[in-house]
């Protein structure tokens, strides 16, 4: 089953809501509809821009998907500075990064709290997008494969194949993210392959239907080779995607 290429945008912290408009507009202006067609197209701004691009998207008949970039769990209560699954939801968010290198290493979330997210994202009709990646410790010692594909597990433990299915999953290799050291093609289809793998052995033909991305120093300059890999589906994009015309262009990629 053809699966539907996806150029996601995880602005990380960066742009204020005001510079994120401008962003969102500068990229709407370089896409045509048929870019749309062939590519999902997705920006993940931080919490306090969801709302300026969510009413530029709307405004101006954008055909961009509007992401968030991590989530709380509970639906809602006394947890101070936390933002709610069903918060996203009302504000047209239809993705959501869960599990990311970042939030895993520099804000202690372990498996448990993806799993948690993921299952809340899910319960608001909304699309996970669950990373999973090796140290550069762990790629020397020749063990990506068993973190990567423990990661996996321990996010999708559990779900039924239809779920499954509407996942993505993303490979980020935590020493390729804002190195500018992009695993090479091979590399990175390696272990995409691998992942779909993993989800086939346990979902079967769900893994025809899940996209697997690859994330990490994707750039206009090696996506095309990326891309060109059987189960490589797209790009999870920091760095270029802060950039409107590099977006574009990775949107654009086989042009
Ligand atoms: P990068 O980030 O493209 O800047 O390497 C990717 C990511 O962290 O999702």
């Amino acid at each position: 089953m053809a699966r539907k290429d996806l150029i996601a945008g995880n602005w990380k912290m960066n742009a204020t809501h005001l510079e994120a408009i401008q962003m969102v507009q500068k990229l709407g202006y370089r896409l045509d509809p048929s870019d749309y067609d062939r590519v999902d197209v997705l920006v993940c701004p931080p919490f306090t821009s969801l709302r300026s691009v969510q009413t530029v998207i709307e405004a101006d008949y954008l055909r961009i998907k509007l992401g968030a970039q991590n989530v709380h769990w509970e639906s809602g209560g006394a947890y101070t500075g936390e933002v709610s699954p069903g918060m996203l939801a009302k504000l047209g968010v239809s993705y959501v990064i869960v599990g990311h290198s970042e939030r895993r290493q520099l804000f202690g979330e372990d498996d448990a709290v993806v799993a948690a997210k993921l299952r809340a994202v899910l319960g608001e009709g909304m699309t996970p997008i669950v990373c999973v990646g090796e140290t550069l410790e762990q790629r020397e010692q020749e063990v990506t494969e068993q973190v990567i594909g423990g990661q996996l597990q321990a996010a999708l433990g559990g779900l039924d194949e239809a779920t499954v299915g509407g996942l993505v999953v993303a490979y980020e290799p935590i020493w390729a993210i804002g190195t500018g050291r992009t695993a090479d093609a091979d590399t990175a289809a390696a272990a995409c392959g691998y992942l779909r793998e993993q989800v086939r052995s346990q979902w079967g033909d769900a893994a025809d239907r899940t996209r697997v991305l690859y994330g990490g120093s994707v750039n206009p300059g090696n996506v095309a080779g990326l891309m060109a890999k059987r189960d490589i589906d797209g790009g999870l994009v920091g760095g270029a995607s802060l950039d409107p015309d590099q977006m574009a262009a990775l949107v654009r990629y086989w042009v």
